[in-house]
């Protein structure tokens, strides 16, 4: 591992478009990128497979250390099998969210997400990206929109899907979620004290990714002065 790569972290609550934004960074700079939301949505996906007890947090964990994970451009595979659509589910993202609390959980997946961190760089998105796997990023970044902009993103992306959405149910579930993810006790979501905030209720997903490349060419290191 290569600790001096650069590091852009993306936190903020579900569906606040971090993921795109942080694809979309990461593919202008050229470098890597981690979507630890899917660890967490493997892991769930995992337990509902090898029908685990939730309650059960050592079994979960070994389930989290396990995952036989790879992925690659199209999307991710768990143990072998293409699984990118079924861990979108909204039953897989509910689970994870309430795996996501436990500590022991979240220890196995530290490590696997800090290996991500290679040259040239790494854009990461997640909730703890800033405050906890890589405290020493270059840029941390903290993605907010309201709940119904992000509601009414999330049932475009099912009604394309061509899966039945329903907005006023996406708004509470965004709501449960958000709480239970700020309320925890461990890595719960906040802003790193050294984060931007960006607001992303009204703007584009261009001008998002415009605002954190902004954002990036403030913190980039100055070559030294010519003499
Ligand atoms: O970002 P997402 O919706 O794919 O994440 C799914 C769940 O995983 C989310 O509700 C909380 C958990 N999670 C987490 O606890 N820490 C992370 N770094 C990423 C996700």
């Amino acid at each position: 591992m290569n600790t001096l790569s650069p590091v852009i972290t993306i936190d903020g609550p579900t569906a606040s478009g971090k993921g795109t934004v942080a694809h979309r960074v990461a593919t202008a700079l050229g470098w890597g990128v981690l979507d630890s939301g899917a660890l967490y949505r493997l892991t769930a996906l995992s337990v509902l497979q090898h029908e685990i007890d939730p309650e059960d947090s050592q079994a979960v964990a070994r389930a989290g250390q396990q995952l036989e994970v790879s992925f690659h451009p199209q999307g991710v595979a768990l143990f072998g099998r293409e699984v990118s659509e079924v861990i979108r589910q909204e039953h897989v993202g509910n689970l994870a969210s309430r795996l996501a609390p436990n500590p022991a959980l979240r220890q196995a997946l530290l490590e696997r997400q800090r290996a991500f961190r290679i040259a040239p760089g790494l854009v990461a998105d997640g909730r703890d990206m800033g405050t906890i796997v890589f405290k020493d990023a270059s840029l941390k970044i903290f993605l907010v929109a309201d709940a119904r902009a992000r509601a009414e993103r999330r049932c475009k992306q099912l009604i394309d899907k061509g899966i039945s959405a329903n907005l006023d149910d996406l708004v509470a579930d965004m709501r449960e979620r958000d709480a239970r993810d700020i309320e925890r006790a461990v890595a719960p979501l906040v802003p790193a004290p050294d984060a931007h905030v960006v607001d992303s209720s009204q703007l584009t997903i261009e001008q998002t990714v415009q605002n954190v490349l902004d954002l990036w060419s403030r913190v980039l290191p100055t070559p030294p002065a010519k003499v």
